[in-house]
């Protein structure tokens, strides 16, 4: 087999930058390791970025997210019972975010490349990369049992953070920067009406919450827990009452409940690996880079990558100018270190740390209340959540 661009995963940063590609006449061969069910299925955040969603639309695959994404111009952030908007559309002259489902991106981006013929290979196993380091990487899989070899010109590697394209490099060549979090977050899909029209992020001494939504009929909502926790200790009553507590605000707000349809514990770690390539191999999203999720960015930066990657391969192709892709990984980590620090600030911010003494909730607080009385605080956090300019 052989095609320009073998690319390990059909996540958001595969199945993107797969499209991208063929809309500027670039062929690429998608290695999924999982089943299209399974990727259409998987719950993950659903935050797009404006940038997401206006390359979502001028792509031609945004019809379905238009239809059924909620566009929200705003956030409450709520702490010592009382909630303060941020203004994202004042703040940022007209920005917000849509919240529509990352498997609900997954599903429209795999019907776009089937319906133009892409090749997308779901459930292939034992795949392994080489010849990157020289002029003629491979990519070995197993087909239905069957061993086979995918020539390529360059390689993607957009296999997420347990992959095996970040492995393959040589680790003398990379510097890895991580920070575990020392929680996670108990999150919950209820088929219960959202509480609120846009999403509120809770400050409480008891922890974090979330409250956040799919539709107007299912909510989405976490709560901060440790890292370990089990969720067998986590009956729906409990995981309400807690919800209950830490969503309280002054006025007669209730939080309205539901049949729990699917919960989980999600860990939270920043991570990033340096230099984002190596020889022709790239790395994108989830391969090169980890945020808390707290800042709903981990798909918004995936396409941030490969929108890069995508326009650096154009011009490869085009003129046979090597410099956007040699410059690939240094115009990425910019991007990737901004939307760590915004990640960062919104979970330190936000979250209840085991040792912390009055000081740090006191400060804590002194911050929130900055945030939601500084119109200069704010601009801060809303160009950033909205999703700072794509270079
Ligand atoms: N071979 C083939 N496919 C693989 C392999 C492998 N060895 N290892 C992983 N994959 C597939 C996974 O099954 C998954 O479908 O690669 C894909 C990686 O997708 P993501 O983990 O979603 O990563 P990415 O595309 O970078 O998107 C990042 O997705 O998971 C969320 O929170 C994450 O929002 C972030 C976004
Ligand atoms: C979600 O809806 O899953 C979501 C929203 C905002 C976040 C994280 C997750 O910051």
């Amino acid at each position: 087999m052989r095609t320009q661009i073998g690319i390990v995963g059909a996540g958001p940063a595969g199945l993107v930058l797969s499209h991208l590609l063929h809309l500027s006449g670039i062929e690429s061969v998608v290695l999924e390791a999982r089943s299209r069910d399974y990727c259409e299925q998987r719950i993950r955040a659903g935050v797009l970025e404006q940038g997401t969603v206006d390359l979502l639309n001028e792509t031609g695959v945004g019809e379905r997210m238009r239809q059924q994404g909620l566009v929200h111009y705003g956030i409450e952030l709520r702490f010592a019972g009382r909630g303060h908007r941020i203004d994202f559309k004042e703040l940022t002259g007209g920005k917000g975010v849509t919240i529509y489902a990352q498997h609900e991106v997954i599903k429209d981006l795999i019907n776009a490349r089937l319906a133009a013929q892409g090749q997308i290979l779901f459930e292939v196993e034992d795949v392994s990369v080489h010849g990157f380091d020289g002029p003629h990487p491979t990519i070995r899989f197993q087909e239905d049992g069957e061993q086979q070899e995918l020539g390529c010109d360059f390689i993607a590697g957009c296999d997420g953070f347990h992959g095996v394209c970040r492995p393959a490099i040589d680790p003398a060549t990379l510097t890895v920067y991580e920070r575990d979090c020392p929680f996670a977050w108990l999150g919950i899909l209820a088929e219960a009406p959202p509480s609120s029209q846009e999403l509120i992020y809770a400050y409480h001494h008891r922890g974090f919450a979330l409250l956040s939504m799919r539709s107007p009929q299912i909510s989405r909502l976490y709560l901060q827990c440790n890292p370990e926790e089990d969720l067998e200790q986590w009956p729906d009553d409990r995981i309400w009452r807690e919800l209950q507590t830490r969503l309280a605000a002054e006025n007669d707000w209730k939080l309205i409940e539901g049949p729990v349809i699917q919960k989980g514990v999600t860990g939270m770690r920043s991570f990033v690996v340096e230099p984002m390539q190596s020889g022709k191999l790239f790395l994108a999203g989830d391969a090169a880079h980890i945020v808390p999720p707290t800042g709903a960015k981990g798909l918004n930066l995936a396409v941030a990558d490969v929108r890069v990657l995508a326009r650096a391969l154009a011009e490869f192709y085009a003129s046979g100018n090597m410099r956007l892709l040699n410059e690939y990984s240094e115009k990425c980590l910019r991007r990737v270190w901004k939307v760590q620090r915004f990640s960062w600030w919104m979970t330190s911010m936000l979250h209840r740390f085991q040792g912390a003494n009055p000081f740090d909730e006191r400060r804590q607080l002194a911050e929130l209340d900055y945030v939601t009385s500084s119109r200069a605080a704010a601009q801060t956090l809303a160009e950033n959540y909205v999703g700072l300019p794509m270079e």
